[in-house]
């Protein structure tokens, strides 16, 4: 049976870099499903869909098909067939799959394509409903968060080091409203699952981190 690691967690909180890392320890695959949510919401702004149509977004799911590939071990995201990956880590694709992923039909439609990669494979897949809803059998489930200063500081220095500019309030700010949106959305909001372990890595550097959720998987395996 497959093994599978749930990382759950607010924006900013280093879901991806965490979730990555201990992948490539454990020799698991590695599923972004905030990557997914993205691909979607970059289908949205391009047909000029606004994020509070609900009318629009759901006429427009059945035509959008997300597909998910590896290439060298990294995760690849195709939007209708086309290779969108360098597309989705700007804050306006952010945003618009922060408010378009509380639809249903959004959520229904990634969802099945998320269960269906965890069945065949031992995957850490990270997100906002993995613990919850998605893999709610998952071997080892983590909530991971930090001060919404600390995710602000980290984010900007990812901008930072892209060369984009920006400023430290702007994005406490929307990091502050995406969690209250992911958090208080009616379908599959942000919580802890009650079985998720909480680590919160304000005071922890990655290795930390990483190190403990290995910790986790080994004392899962040995008692499987
Ligand atoms: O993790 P991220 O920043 O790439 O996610 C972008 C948005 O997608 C996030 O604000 C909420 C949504 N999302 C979700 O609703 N469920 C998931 N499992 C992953 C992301």
């Amino acid at each position: 049976m497959a093994f599978n690691v749930a990382i759950d967690g607010p924006a900013g909180a280093g879901k991806s870099t965490v979730a990555k890392e201990v992948a490539a320890k454990q020799n698991f695959i590695y599923v972004d499903t905030g990557a997914m949510y993205r691909a979607m919401a970059l289908y949205f702004l391009r047909e000029k869909i606004g994020p509070d149509d609900e009318a629009a977004i759901a006429a427009a799911c059945p035509n959008v098909d997300i597909t998910i590939a590896y290439e060298d071990g990294v995760q690849q995201v195709f939007l209708n067939g086309e290779n969108v990956s360098g597309f989705l880590r700007t804050e306006e694709v952010g945003n618009m799959a922060s408010a378009t992923s509380g639809y249903v039909q959004v959520r229904k439609k990634l969802m099945e394509l998320q269960k269906q990669l965890a069945k065949t494979a031992d995957v850490v897949m990270d997100g906002r409903d993995i613990g919850t809803c998605v893999l709610p059998k998952a071997d080892v489930k983590i909530y991971l968060t930090a001060s919404s200063l600390v995710r602000a500081r980290r984010r900007y220095k990812e901008l930072a080091e892209k060369g984009i500019s920006c400023v430290l309030e702007e994005i406490e700010k929307d990091i502050a409203d995406r969690d209250c949106r992911d958090m208080h959305r009616e379908h599959s909001p942000l919580v802890q699952a009650e079985d998720a372990v909480l680590i919160d890595s304000s005071d922890l550097t990655l290795k930390e981190v990483v190190e403990q959720i290995e910790a986790m998987i080994r004392e899962k395996r040995s008692c499987r």
